[in-house]
């Protein structure tokens, strides 16, 4: 079965134009003025944006398995969230266990997402352990479309050491991948919190303290000259401070080729969030942590200047209730994440694109072109193409609406944007040339199909 999208505004890789849009065989099949309609179904998107299918860099659906601390989203309702919200392919980080193959995890994670993705999903692979074994299997990561990875410079039971940082991004992009890195320096982490637990400082209010802006700084200024001797080009997760971007363009200016995301937490929400009363602050322990104002408008105009590549969510939600409470008598033993998979890109309309922070194009170049082309699934996806994928997102401008836990998809017992007011909301979701979502609602399940990437395509 065909549909025709008559009438939007679509969001090609040369620009917006007012035309329609063919469908047909799960693929973009034809693009113009005045289509003819034959037999198709037709959906009228006067007045709506038609924007590729977005794309979620950076989600931890179903972590800690089996723990007190698992996320409180599964495969399914993770990724169910995410197609609401207009997001058609998350990117998820497999993390093998202690010892285990790159192979093992993979293919756990295979089978957690199998069945149960509602949206499209690869995976990128943490690396803990680095030997001869882990080395060789890079090359049958690449086979299996795996070509992103994730080392750790925090948490002890994540951390690499520097050499082994150095080693596994020359492999990696020996293998034509890339790396990210989450940035902070885990001594000085490890240091901060024993500070401020010394001084009887256990409530939430001590997380942001613990792990200041200079942490990130200096992880970022050291993960940078690793990649710098290494010769690789290189994702930077997570980004949330001012000190970080000059660090960024410190490295960008001597040449380096580096790609950096940020996430809407750092954009939309500051250090005051610690400071609500009783245990409210857990809500907003994830790290990094949120930060100043003056780091909130440092990023926005990164994202003005292009200095910003991706936006992805860091999406790993815990319930409040009997989950972040783990650390109710001691702020390090909150677990560290929150939930967004469902809400970015209508954050990011709302007070990106009205706020007049950044262009429509510009969300579609963090939220889709951009991500599709670092991690290797330019043009199937992230793309209003003829032969692209035809995972399209038919976004409604002018929908007000009002963000509410409880009316929320994700599976999760609070949102940190409670209360919000937005304006544009996704509408009607095509997931691989079916309608998935229609105005809001979910009406296909467990659709999703694994997307094995290429290599990276770097851009700059
Ligand atoms: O607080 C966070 N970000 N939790 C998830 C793990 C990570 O560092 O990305
Ligand atoms: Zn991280
Ligand atoms: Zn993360």
């Amino acid at each position: 079965m065909s549909i025709l999208i008559q009438n939007g505004t679509l969001f090609l890789p040369e620009g917006p134009v007012k035309a329609d849009l063919r469908v047909e065989g799960g693929r973009i099949a034809a693009i113009g003025p005045g289509l003819p309609v034959g037999d198709a179904q037709v959906l009228d998107a006067s007045g709506k944006l038609v924007f590729p299918g977005f794309i979620d860099t950076h989600t931890h659906f179903e972590m800690n398995k089996g723990l007190p601390n698992e996320t409180a989203d599964d495969w399914f309702t993770g990724s169910r969230a995410a197609l609401a919200g207009g997001t058609t392919t998350v990117l998820d980080f497999a993390e093998p266990e202690r010892g285990a193959s790159l192979a093992s995890a993979l293919e756990t994670w295979h089978r957690r997402a199998g069945g149960a993705a509602c949206c499209n999903y690869g995976f990128h692979m943490t690396i803990k352990d680095w030997d001869q074994r882990i080395r060789a299997e890079l090359r049958d990561m690449t086979a299996a479309g795996v070509t992103s990875y994730k080392v750790y410079m925090a948490y002890d039971n994540l951390r690499l050491p520097d050499g082994v940082i150095y080693e596994v991004l020359q492999a990696v992009a020996e293998e034509g991948g890339v790396t990210g890195c989450h940035c902070e320096n885990g001594d000085l982490v490890t240091q901060g919190i024993r500070t401020q637990k010394a001084a009887g400082n256990l409530s939430p209010a001590a997380h942001p303290l613990s792990r200041p802006a200079a942490v990130e700084a200096e992880a970022v200024t050291r993960y940078l000259t690793i990649a710098e001797l290494a010769g690789a080009p290189v994702n930077i997760v997570h980004l949330s401070t001012a000190r970080g971007l000059e660090a960024v363009r410190a490295a960008r200016a001597r040449g380096q080729k580096l790609y950096v995301e940020t996430c809407p937490q750092y954009l939309l929400l500051d250090e005051s969030c610690y400071r609500l009363p009783g245990f409210e602050g857990a809500k907003y322990v994830f790290s990094p942590p949120a930060r100043s104002l003056a780091d909130q408008a440092a990023l926005w105009g990164a994202i003005r200047s292009g200095d910003i590549d991706t936006v992805g969510t860091d999406h790993c939600s815990f319930d409040f209730h009997g989950v972040k409470e783990l650390g109710r008598a001691d702020f390090s033993q909150i677990p560290n994440g929150l939930p967004g998979v469902e809400h970015r890109p209508a954050l990011l309309y709302t007070f990106g694109v009205r706020a007049g922070r950044m262009t429509a194009e510009d969300l579609v170049r963090l939220l889709a072109e951009q991500p599709a082309k670092l991690f290797g699934m330019w043009p199937q996806k992230g793309c209003l193409a003829v032969g692209s994928d035809a995972d399209l997102t038919i976004f409604d401008p002018d929908w007000r609406w009002t963000i509410r836990a409880s009316e929320q998809v994700q599976n999760v017992d609070y949102t940190p944007y409670e209360g919000l007011e937005l304006q544009g909301r996704t509408h009607t979701v095509l997931l691989g040339g079916e309608i998935a979502v229609r105005e809001g609602k979910v009406l296909r399940e467990r659709r999703g199909r694994y997307v094995r990437r290429g290599p990276a395509q770097f851009w700059r």
